[in-house]
């Protein structure tokens, strides 16, 4: 594999490197005001909780754990609320739970969550009702309201993102560890649960590990006290699209001296920013962060070899984590491609699968959706295509929300096109609701079930 190891590397050299995706800020002086502020300010996340997740991420690559990261599409200012944390945050330690209890393995929570601001779009201007206008490009950008003033990019809003970062972080640390997140209140994740049989299969779930828990405290073995059993960890994650929000708070790690995105755990490059000299390759590679890289079906094997080597010098396990959105029906032409590119190059990687974003669809209604079969097919392709590969499926990456909303259609409680319009709430694309999210996490526990029998049957 390619080497680049020592080459010296600043915060500032992806401003050289040829950026897609990013706004032309009008306002010089607001930009640099706003800049100036923001790196005065404490970072988000610390460097030993990034290199904690780290480490399970290497774990979760051997197959010995799982990444189950999800939520919103675009986090936004309007739907900001701690109702609306708590709720993806319960549907996500729900969704944890019904994999480690199906496929007995430690799942590792990652959150699209406190930073998960900025968006790439399609085409850089849209026409509403005749008026040409800037895209919505996520608010930490511009604004969503559709008239040419509102889609103006104002660097005002990374503070206004930073401080809601903050906040969402604050209340996702306290629901982490002061009591909510601890297993013997399995049974009150379940409020809000309308009847339906995934909601019968959780509770029944739920009730056997209550009996686990009686007995081994019973036995004398745990208490309401053990730590591992009351308190989860939980990391967040974005799409490191917006650079001049990440430079500034790009600190330096004063145990190891290493560059750190403080913005926060774990940040990816998009499908449409990962061109191997351009600037959002060059800024992470220089952060000690685990970085996600979205491989979609134009991705060449050549390209991923120089990423791969540009994103993971020392081929740290854990550094990087493939996530793989190719749509379904595509998976079969993709991925084993570069899993055999990955293999050859003696790459450690991990792999995730994004079922999301190569199965949106306009639907008859006029909404952006995605069929809920569509996104089950994806996800059923990436484990078969891993275990007749024999390599590890490690992830899954979602957008969802712990709403009731009607975005993308199907799943047992049918949604359908006439549906969408009733609670579409999202500020980009669809997410799964509740209800669908829970189905898709007794699907990939029965796959992931599946595949580690076939790893251990191989070794
Ligand atoms: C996303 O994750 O929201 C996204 C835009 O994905 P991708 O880069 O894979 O299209
Ligand atoms: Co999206």
């Amino acid at each position: 594999m390619t080497r680049t190891t020592g080459q010296a590397w600043t915060k500032t050299d992806w401003r050289a490197k040829p950026r897609v995706q990013m706004p032309v800020y009008p306002d010089a002086d607001a930009l640099h005001s706003a800049e100036a502020q923001l790196s005065k300010y404490p970072p988000l996340v610390f460097a030993g909780e990034a290199r904690k997740l780290k480490k399970q991420l290497a774990a979760a690559a051997r197959g010995d754990a799982f990444l189950l990261q999800g939520g919103d599409c675009a986090e936004s200012f309007a739907e900001f609320s701690a109702d609306n944390i708590r709720d993806t945050f319960k549907v996500m330690l729900q969704m944890a739970m019904v994999l480690t209890y199906g496929a007995k393995v430690p799942v590792i929570k990652v959150g699209r969550v406190a930073g998960q601001f900025a968006k790439p779009r399609s085409a850089p201007t849209e026409m509403v009702n005749g008026v040409e206008m800037d895209s919505y490009k996520g608010d930490i950008i511009n604004d969503i309201a559709p008239t040419p003033e509102a889609r103006i990019p104002d660097p005002a809003r990374m503070l206004q993102a930073y401080t809601q970062a903050a906040a969402s972080l604050n209340l996702l640390r306290a629901f982490s560890t002061g009591g909510f997140a601890d297993i013997h209140r399995v049974h009150s994740w379940t409020l809000g649960f309308t009847d339906h049989e995934d909601a019968d299969k959780y509770r029944d779930m739920a009730n056997r590990i209550q009996d686990s828990l009686d007995f081994m405290a019973a036995a004398g073995l745990s208490g309401a006290t053990n730590h591992e059993l009351s308190t989860v960890d939980f990391y967040t994650s974005h799409e490191a699209l917006l650079l001049e929000y990440e430079e500034a708070l790009c600190r330096v790690d004063s145990t190891t001296g290493k560059w750190l995105a403080g913005s926060g755990h774990m940040i990816w490059i998009g499908d449409r920013t990962r061109q191997p000299d351009g600037a959002h390759v060059e800024f992470c590679r220089g952060v000690q962060n685990p970085i996600g890289l979205k491989c979609g079906p134009s991705t060449k094997e050549e390209d991923l070899k120089v990423l791969m080597a540009k994103l993971n010098p020392e081929n740290e396990p854990g550094r990087l984590t493939l996530i793989a959105r190719f749509g379904a029906g595509n998976v079969g032409d993709h991925l084993p491609r570069l899993i055999r590119t990955v293999q050859a190059e003696g790459a450690n990687v991990l792999w995730s699968c994004d079922p999301m974003h190569g199965n949106v669809i306009k639907s008859s209604t006029g909404y952006k959706t995605r069929p809920f079969d569509a996104i089950l097919r994806e996800v059923q392709d990436f484990f078969a295509i891993h275990r007749a590969e024999g390599t590890v499926p490690g992830g899954v990456h979602i957008e969802m929300t712990g709403k009731d909303v009607t975005e993308c259609t199907g799943g047992i409680r049918a949604v359908s096109d006439e549906d969408l319009s009733s609670r579409y709430h999202t500020a980009c694309d669809p997410r799964l609701n509740a209800s669908q999210s829970l189905e898709l996490a007794f699907l990939v526990a029965e796959e992931l079930q599946q595949s580690r029998a076939a790893l251990r049957a191989a070794v």
